[in-house]
């Protein structure tokens, strides 16, 4: 797959949140809202019980499907893990790794994370790689330290080929969930830091190929500034991606917003 087609990538991380039914009549009512329309790469990610049903109700749309979570084996005695493959299987093609309240709350580490995202490669499927700071983090001027660590622990081992097929999103940890975003400067900032240390770490322009995603409390009324920004390819959203009628009109103002790059 060409992940990077000149269109803004959009994906829904529905987190914990929609039973199995919920979870079907969101995707309906998101496919009907978008009604097979080009111009924007759509990803929604339903909690793992719901995945086969909604892929079901995918079939006929360009909407892509991923996973929250994964673990880095292919089978054995790991009681309540999931395999790229199961995920594959399920209809997915993407699946986030690492994510902060991964990190916050299961102990996902750097280390974990590099595991992951060479599983999911393997598998062929294209991890979405969470990284960003907290507050205090920001604060003391730790940002870039925190990224670049991050990336370097977290892409270990990955290669000039491989990095088309990683999807990173840039998820200031104090912007999720708390309705303060990242000014789009700020965002831009940490977005192009991010592009020249993945440059850095495989040797080749990334502009074409490499999708950097911002999320922290994405809503209509700031997509367009945010993925407007040279380095911002689209958004990883959490709260906004509950309610079809906000995750269609995000992605309006995506496309908009790629228009005018
Ligand atoms: P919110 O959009 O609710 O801030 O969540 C962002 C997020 O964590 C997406 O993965």
């Amino acid at each position: 797959m060409n992940l990077f087609n000149k269109k803004p990538f959009i994906a829904g991380n529905w987190k914990l949140h929609k039973n199995i039914s919920e979870s079907i009549q969101l995707a309906k009512s998101i496919k009907q809202g978008t009604n097979k329309k080009e111009g924007a790469e759509i990803v929604i990610i339903p909690p793992y019980v719901s995945l086969s049903e909604v892929k079901k109700t995918l079939l006929k749309s360009n909407i892509l499907l991923g996973a929250q979570n994964v673990f880095w084996e292919e089978s054995g005695a790991y009681t309540g893990e999931i395999s790229p493959s199961m995920i594959k299987d399920a209809g997915c093609d993407f699946v986030i790794v690492g994510h902060s309240e991964r990190r916050q709350y299961f102990g996902d580490t750097d280390e974990r994370v590099n595991k992951k995202v060479k599983a999911v490669l393997s598998a062929g499927l294209h991890p979405i790689v969470c990284i960003g700071e907290t507050l205090e983090e920001r604060e003391n001027n730790k940002t870039m330290d925190k990224v670049r660590a991050q990336i370097t622990k977290g892409l270990k081992g990955i290669n000039q080929d491989q990095i088309s097929d990683v999807i990173i999103a840039y998820e200031p940890i104090w912007a999720i969930g708390t309705g303060r975003t990242a000014t789009p400067k700020q965002a831009e900032k940490v977005h192009e830091f991010i592009r020249n240390q993945l440059e850095e770490m495989v040797g080749k322009d990334t502009s074409s190929c490499a999708i950097i995603l911002y999320g922290g409390s994405v809503k209509p009324k700031n997509a367009f500034s945010l993925i407007k920004e040279k380095n911002i390819n689209g958004a990883l959203i959490g709260g906004a991606s509950l309610e079809a009628d906000s995750f269609v009109e995000i992605i309006e103002e995506a496309k908009k917003a790629y228009k005018e790059k």
